[in-house]
């Protein structure tokens, strides 16, 4: 694991769009793994400035996102897909045809997750993906468990991120309880993994995945036995490493 501390989350997004902005140059028809939440916000934002000014070209990238909400349409102001487009794809070249992101409305989930799978292979793998942690250190939504699960799966959001999750939503009943997600097999398969981190409530989080004993329970933690990871964390959430 590389652990890249920085100053604050202004540098630790222009580092991580730093990265992928390379990958990209380096190989035009990259396969990115993507995340959302608040974390890439900032590096999503740094990636549309790039290609404003003719850095980067996304017109032959692939992307597949980590996970989506179980219920919630691409409509829903609340899904993963919405947030999507609106932070990054409608300010990129990217081709629609190149987007995937599980879907959250469909009725045959192991089929959908079978497919996911499938999608990824296909495209020969993902070259680079970024994850957020969840204050449990759960990853994508791989909530701490009694085991890994291995590959696309449909979960059960633990009430920690349901409630942490609830400040994007009315009200707390309005957060959907499942999701479909990447499992962890998944994860581990992409040949690099960044991992981003800001705020003093990541510190536990990030110090048991760096420091702490490989366990489901804090599904980041796995991330130890990667070959190639790069934490990029602000000085809080590295204060307890
Ligand atoms: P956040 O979520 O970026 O909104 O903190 C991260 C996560 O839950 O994986």
């Amino acid at each position: 694991m590389r652990i890249i501390i920085v100053e604050n989350y202004e540098e630790m997004s222009k580092k991580a769009a730093a990265m992928m902005a390379s990958q990209i140059i380096l190989k035009p028809e990259s396969v990115l793994g993507l995340a959302t939440g608040d974390t890439p916000l900032g590096m999503y934002k740094e990636l549309i400035r790039m290609y404003n000014e003719n850095m980067i070209d996304f017109s032959k990238v692939k992307t597949f996102n980590l996970d989506e909400y179980y219920g919630l349409g691409k409509d829903s102001n609340q899904s993963y897909n919405y947030y999507m487009t609106n932070n990054l794809f409608k300010h990129i070249n990217i081709d629609k045809e190149n987007i995937n992101i599980p879907n959250g409305m469909v009725k045959n989930i192991e089929e959908e997750c079978i497919s996911y799978e499938k999608r990824i292979k296909e495209a020969g793998g993902i070259d680079i993906q970024v994850l957020g942690i969840g204050v449990n250190g759960h990853i994508g939504f791989n909530e701490p468990d009694v085991n890994f699960e291995a590959e696309t799966h449909l979960v059960n959001l633990d009430e920690k991120t349901i409630e942490s999750n609830s400040r994007f939503f009315k009200c707390i009943e309005e957060v959907p309880t499942k999701a479909i997600s990447m499992g962890i097999k998944t994860i581990m398969h992409s040949k690099k993994i960044v991992l981003l981190a800001n705020g003093a409530s990541k510190a536990d989080a990030i110090a048991k995945t760096v420091n702490g004993k490989i366990s489901p329970e804090v599904p980041a933690s796995i991330l130890q036995l990667h070959q190639d990871v790069a934490i990029i964390v602000d000085k809080e959430a590295a204060s307890k490493l």
